[in-house]
C-alpha cells in the first residue's frame, strides 16, 4: 500500500524557535517515516518580510541546515525550496481567480496585519493562495504546522473544494495535524512565542543566549509555580516530574528557572552541534536542496498539467 503525503514547511525568516519546532517540526522528523514526505523551505512566503540578497540567502541556508540538524532524512523527505518549484506560483494565480477578496479579507494573518500597516502588500493579501497551492500540488493528505496555520489549510481545504466545484474533482482535501500539547508553545512572557513579540528562544541558541532568555521569563506565579517557567518545561520533562520538582521548589523561582535552564540546554546542545558539523560542507546542503527540487518539480509538474487540463488551458 502506498504512504500517505505529507507536506509542510517554515518561512526562512530569521532563526527558527522552539515554537517553531514543537509545533511543528519535530513532527515532520517524527513522521518522516509513516508518510511520503515534501517539506518545505517557505521563501516566496518569506519575501513579504525579507526583502535583502544577503538575508534571503543566509536565512534559506540557515532553515535547510536546521531541518538536517533536527534529524530530516533526505533520503526519506523531499527537502526543497518552493522557489524552485515554479508550479507553486502559476497555481497561486489560478486560485487567485477563483477566490474572492472579501473572502481573503476575512483572513486573521490579513486582519492583523492591516491593523499594524495599512500598506501591506499584495503578496500578504494573497498568502494564502500560494500556501493552498503549495499544499495542493502534492496530494498533500496531512499538513503538520502549529495552531497560527489553521485558519490557512481551512482556506486551503475551501479552495480545492471550489476548484472542484467548478472544473471537477482533481484536487485532494487536505488535513491538519495540530498537536494539543504544543498548538500554541509560549514565549518568555507567556504571550504565544512569535519573533515579532521577542519573546523567543532561538532552537540553536547559544548558552549565554539560553541563559538570558530563561532568567528573563516573566514569573507571573499561581499557586506558587511560576506558570511561564512551568509552561515551557512541559516541552522538555514529563508532568509527573515536574509536579515533585515544582513542589519540591515551591516559591525558589530562580532554582526553578536554572533547572530549565539545564534541561533546556541538554536538549539543545546536541542539536547545536549536530548543525555545527553540517555547516563544515554546504556543499552538500545545496545538493541535497537542487536535488529535492528535481524531485519537487516532477511531482508538483504532473499535478500543474492535469490542473490545466481540468481549466482547458492544455
Ligand atoms: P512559520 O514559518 O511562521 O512557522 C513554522 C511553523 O511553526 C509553527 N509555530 C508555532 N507552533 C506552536 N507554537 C508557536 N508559538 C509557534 N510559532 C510558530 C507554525 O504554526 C508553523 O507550522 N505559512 C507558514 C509556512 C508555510 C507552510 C506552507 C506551512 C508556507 N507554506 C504549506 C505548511 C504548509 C508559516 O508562516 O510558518
Amino acid at each position: 500500500m502506498s504512504k500517505k503525503i505529507l507536506l509542510s514547511g517554515v518561512k526562512p525568516t530569521g532563526r527558527p524557535h522552539i515554537g517553531n519546532y514543537f509545533g511543528a517540526m519535530k513532527q515532520f522528523v517524527d513522521l518522516q517515516n509513516e508518510y511520503e514526505a515534501y517539506v518545505m523551505i517557505a521563501d516566496y512566503h518569506a519575501l513579504n518580510l525579507i526583502q535583502s540578497k544577503k538575508e534571503m540567502e543566509e536565512n534559506i541556508l540557515g532553515v535547510a541546515l536546521d531541518y538536517l540538524a533536527i534529524g530530516l532524512d533526505p533520503e526519506k523527505v523531499t527537502i526543497f525550496k518552493q522557489s524552485d518549484v515554479s508550479a507553486h506560483t502559476e497555481l497561486a494565480w489560478i486560485f487567485d481567480t477563483l477566490t474572492t477578496m472579501p473572502y481573503l479579507m476575512r483572513a486573521h494573518a490579513f486582519k492583523d496585519a492591516e491593523a499594524k500597516n495599512k500598506d501591506i502588500s499584495v503578496g500578504t493579501f494573497n498568502y494564502p493562495m500560494l500556501m493552498a497551492a503549495d499544499i495542493l500540488l502534492y496530494d498533500a493528505d496531512v499538513v503538520p504546522v502549529g495552531q497560527d496555520q489553521k485558519q490557512h489549510i481551512e482556506i486551503t481545504r475551501d479552495t480545492a473544494q471550489k476548484f472542484n466545484n467548478t472544473f471537477g474533482e482533481v484536487l485532494k482535501l487536505p488535513e491538519h495535524i495540530i498537536l494539543d500539547e504544543v498548538a500554541v508553545v509560549p514565549g518568555t512572557d507567556g504571550q504565544k512565542m512569535s519573533k515579532s513579540y521577542k519573546n523567543t528562544i532561538p532552537l540553536f541558541a547559544t548558552d549565554d543566549e539560553l541563559e538570558k532568555a530563561v532568567m528573563g521569563i516573566v514569573t507571573d506565579s499561581s499557586a506558587g509555580i511560576p506558570i511561564n517557567v512551568y509552561e515551557m518545561h512541559k516541552l522538555f520533562r514529563s508532568e509527573e516530574e515536574l509536579k515533585s520538582l515544582y513542589r519540591e521548589k515551591e516559591g525558589k523561582y530562580k532554582e526553578l528557572k536554572e533547572a530549565l535552564l539545564t534541561d533546556i540546554k541538554a536538549f539543545i546542545t546536541p542539536l547545536r552541534e549536530k548543525r555545527a558539523e553540517l555547516e563544515k560542507d554546504i556543499s552538500y546542503v545545496t545538493k541535497m536542496l537542487e536535488e529535492g527540487g528535481l524531485r519537487a518539480n516532477a511531482v508538483a509538474g504532473s499535478k500543474l498539467s492535469q490542473i490545466k487540463k481540468a481549466i482547458g488551458v492544455l
